[in-house]
């Protein structure tokens, strides 16, 4: 995540430092939160199930075990809801956000090319 010394140049993280990860409870997201946890990162997802349960998370929580599981932290929200954002930022600063809150079915962005396109590139 950040530059400088320590560990993150060689893959082994950086203890403590706080990740957003926007859509982690979707397919990549959820093996990204995992690995983050078990890298010592604090994690907090933002998602708003549109393409994944909640259960999703449950798993990742099982899987990691409840040490790791401590540093994860769920805050529902659309990103296309400035209320919701607000709330995410309000909540705790972060040192980095990874963003995979998107939507990326082929049909769904032919039936609602808006819909995609909004939830992709957000409107100010
Ligand atoms: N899966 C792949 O092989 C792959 C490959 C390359 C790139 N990507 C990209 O990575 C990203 C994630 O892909 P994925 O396969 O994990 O998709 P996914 O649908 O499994 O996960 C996306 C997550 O984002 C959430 N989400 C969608 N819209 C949201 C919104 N407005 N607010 C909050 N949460 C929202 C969904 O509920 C879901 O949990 C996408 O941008 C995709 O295009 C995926």
């Amino acid at each position: 995540m950040a530059s400088g010394g320590g560990g993150a140049e060689n893959g082994e993280g950086r203890k403590g430092e706080s990740v957003l990860v926007t859509g982690g409870a979707g397919y990549i997201g959820t093996h990204t939160v995992l690995r983050l946890l078990e890298k010592g990162y604090v994690v907090t997802v933002v998602d708003n199930f549109h393409n994944s349960v909640p259960e999703a998370l449950d798993r990742v929580r099982l899987i990691a075990g409840p040490a790791l599981s401590s540093r994860l932290d769920f805050i529902p929200g659309d990103l296309k809801s400035k209320d919701d954002m607000e709330k995410v930022f309000a909540a705790k600063s972060y040192d980095a956000v990874i963003h995979f809150a998107g939507l990326k079915a082929v049909g769904e962005s032919v039936a609602h090319p808006t819909c995609t396109t909004r939830t992709t590139w957000p409107a100010p």
